[in-house]
């Protein structure tokens, strides 16, 4: 035998081979995008730091849905901006808030868009924390049962799944409880059980208008620095009912999303946040990057990781990318 005996060149020799032998794939199927909506009649503005995502009224946001559903993608999570901020965030879980009203409309006329939310209070709170709060402090038990409304309210709108984003401890039994309790036994939840305390969510922060009026969100979200807390954090959500388990963001944390496809036998889903999508949209603005093969090389690595689901802004550019070379 000759030297070398192998040659893995051999199978990269031409596309064919390359593609008879790729181990992952990025199908919109397995995306779901991000949607803002806010209230108000016939707006489409756009958020500054994050070109080509907008933020919609829920007529603009119905033929968003519809847009995206041509272009295969099935899902979207809905983030709400309210009319009124208030210390207890109850634009969150009132009857006709903003999401609520979204969600029913885009049922009523998108039916075959898969509606999911975010359910968090930091959008309605005037303080923009996470949770209500006694004095300086977020109330994490008191918190639970404005959670627990305010997904309870996304069922009866007629959300498909309802994705708790606040990082208070025990929500997510509380959640089920509640959803169970009114009959929404088939409603599941997306746990964000990962999610970093990072400063990747800064343009989203903008398009919410949600930071923090004080302190930070760190007693909360956890330190970027701990991997074994993370199998805690998601051992307990499994415990308590979680149907999906989010690593949040992706890029900088594909360690922990390949450590969670490892020990848990759940979906995995990852949060390729708005800071992400911001500085390739930036550097491929000023030229100085391929913008949309580091977008899917982005998302290719973050399912090679062990991602099942990836939540992107991409999404749209995404799926113009996969028709274009056909997958
Ligand atoms: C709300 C929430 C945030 C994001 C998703 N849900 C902001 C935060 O925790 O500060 C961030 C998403 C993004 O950056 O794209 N709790």
């Amino acid at each position: 035998m000759v030297f070398p005996e192998y040659r893995p060149r051999r199978m990269r020799q031409h596309e064919t081979f390359r593609a008879m032998i790729r181990e992952t794939r990025l199908s919109t199927e397995q995306m779901i995008y991000p949607l803002f909506v806010l209230p108000g009649k016939g707006i489409r503005e756009e958020v500054s730091s994050m070109p080509g995502v907008f933020r919609y009224s829920v007529d603009q946001l119905v033929k968003e849905a519809k847009d995206c559903l041509a272009m295969g993608i099935r899902s979207v999570i809905l983030f709400g901006l309210p009319e009124k901020k208030d210390g207890l965030g109850s634009g969150a879980y009132a009857k006709h808030g903003i999401v609520q009203r979204a969600v029913q409309e885009l049922k009523n006329k998108v039916p075959d868009m898969t509606i999911v939310t975010d359910v968090c209070l930091c959008e309605y709170t005037d303080h923009g924390h996470c949770g209500c709060l006694a004095g300086q402090e977020i109330d994490n038990d008191a918190t639970l049962e404005l959670l627990a409304k305010t997904a309870l309210s996304h069922a009866q709108a007629g959300a498909d799944m309802v994705a708790p984003s606040d990082m208070m401890d025990g929500r997510i039994s509380e959640i089920r409880t509640t959803l169970d309790e009114h009959s929404f036994h088939t409603v599941p939840i997306m746990s964000y059980a990962v999610k970093y305390a990072s400063a990747f969510y800064g343009p989203f922060r903008d398009a919410a208008e949600c930071s923090p009026q004080f302190g930070d969100r760190r007693s909360y979200q956890m330190d970027p620095a701990n991997s074994r807390e993370a199998l805690r954090e998601a051992t307990l959500d499994v415990d308590e009912g979680a149907d999906i388990l989010m690593v949040k963001p992706a890029l900088a944390y594909l360690d922990i999303i390949s450590r969670l496809r490892d020990e848990f036998d759940l979906p995995i889903a990852a949060y390729q946040v708005s800071g992400e999508y911001a500085m390739i949209k930036a550097a491929a603005e000023k030229g100085w990057i391929d913008g949309e093969r580091i977008m899917a090389e982005s998302l290719i690595a973050i399912r090679r990781a062990g991602a099942d689901i990836i939540l992107t802004y991409f999404a749209k550019d995404m799926a113009r990318l996969l028709a274009k070379t056909k997958g």
